[in-house]
């Protein structure tokens, strides 16, 4: 173990796209865990696009302060323990943030730290059994209500959430239509993560081809994009189509003053007796353990894969923040800050 901790903290609300210099790399002693306390080494970081809205000011968790560590949620070992429910060598989970050691005394922000079960990887409790998978699992299931047979469109197919709703639809018999940027993402949403065709945004007209491929509309919306390509869902829908409305990464960069112009077709809503629902998932987190099975479910069963992005170094941490709003990742993205340091209990 080093004795020196590393954090990225806060320096600057950012404007647009987040900068290295909205962030100040900080180093002090590693801290040690007090009575009822312990201490963690942080070793993989989740990268979520809920984390420029934290940056910025209060959503649905207040905002970051200025000078405090980057929130996020995260993976690491206890190395050092003074409380009765974590042993040394136990992997956890918790919002730790963007720092390589964190004292706690089991509670984060957003909720108590967890043990990671045993034969489940980082990657997979960052991923499809972590906020990704169960935003995607309660989205779907809960707002969606899939019937086999319904048509799925799915933005953001190619990132962490719409690759798993992409693969959790095509389990539940619907017919699934990705939407994502670039040819080789499009490859992937249908050759890796199963969906019947992907739609290139960036080749245009997405109304139309969305048109061409599902001519009776769609029944489900999982909208992870908003502004445009939301509005194009909007002419395609089916009788009764649930709109779930899930994320609209298109806007969180966006400063202009008509970052909510208006949508064009919201009024196929009514015209089609659909409904749009927004959630946050952590308002599931009574059913987490409920939608952990049947994700782990899907898994044993060979119809979910984990597809993750993982990018190697805490100096990395703004510039891996980027690749979620620079469309570079593919699947879930990740960030791991070192190996286990020590053998895992
Ligand atoms: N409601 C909730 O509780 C909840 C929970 C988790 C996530 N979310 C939301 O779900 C969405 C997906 O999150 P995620 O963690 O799975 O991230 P993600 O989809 O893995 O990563 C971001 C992807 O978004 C696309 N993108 C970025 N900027 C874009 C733009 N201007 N226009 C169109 N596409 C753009 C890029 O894919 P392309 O290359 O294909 O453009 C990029 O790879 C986000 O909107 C997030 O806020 C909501």
């Amino acid at each position: 173990m080093t004795d020196t901790n590393r954090r990225w903290l806060l320096a600057s609300r950012p404007v647009g796209a987040v900068k290295d210099s909205d962030f100040t790399l900080d180093s002090g002693p590693v801290p040690q865990p007090g009575d009822g306390e312990f201490l963690v080494r942080v070793t993989h970081l989740s990268f979520d696009p809920t984390q420029r809205g934290w940056l910025g000011g209060d959503t649905y968790l207040p905002a970051v302060k200025i000078g405090d560590p980057v929130r996020a949620g995260a993976i690491g070992q206890v190395i050092a323990s003074n409380h009765p429910k974590f042993k040394v060598g136990q992997l956890v989970q918790g919002t730790f943030g963007w720092q390589e050691y964190v004292v706690s005394n089991g509670m984060t922000e957003t909720g108590p730290v967890a043990v990671v079960h045993a034969g489940v990887t980082p990657e997979q409790a960052l991923g499809v059994f972590g906020i990704t998978g169960l935003t995607a699992y309660f989205g779907l299931t809960d707002l969606g209500k899939p019937q086999p047979g319904d048509t799925v469109l799915v933005s953001g197919a190619a990132g962490a959430t719409g690759s798993v709703v992409v693969q959790v639809a095509k389990a539940l018999g619907c017919k699934v239509i990705g939407i994502a940027g670039g040819a080789s993402k499009c490859a992937f949403v249908t050759d890796v993560a199963g969906a019947d065709a992907c739609i290139d945004y960036r080749e245009g007209n997405v109304a139309r081809r969305i048109k061409e491929l599902a001519p009776k509309g769609v029944n489900i919306v999982f909208e992870n994009v908003g502004g445009e390509i939301l509005d194009a869902a909007l002419a395609n829908l089916a009788m009764r189509a649930r709109i779930i409305l899930c994320g609209g990464i298109s806007s969180y960069n966006d400063t202009s003053d008509n970052r909510s112009a208006g949508l064009l077709n919201y009024m196929n809503i009514t015209v089609m007796r659909a409904t749009m629902t927004g959630f946050i998932v952590l308002d599931y987190a009574p059913r987490f353990a409920e939608g952990v099975q049947a994700l782990a479910t899907m898994m044993a069963q060979g119809k979910l894969k984990t597809i993750e992005d993982v990018q190697h170094g805490f100096e990395n941490c703004p510039v891996t923040l980027r690749r979620l709003f620079e469309g570079k990742n593919v699947g879930k993205q990740l960030l791991q800050l070192t190996e286990l340091p020590l053998p895992r209990v």
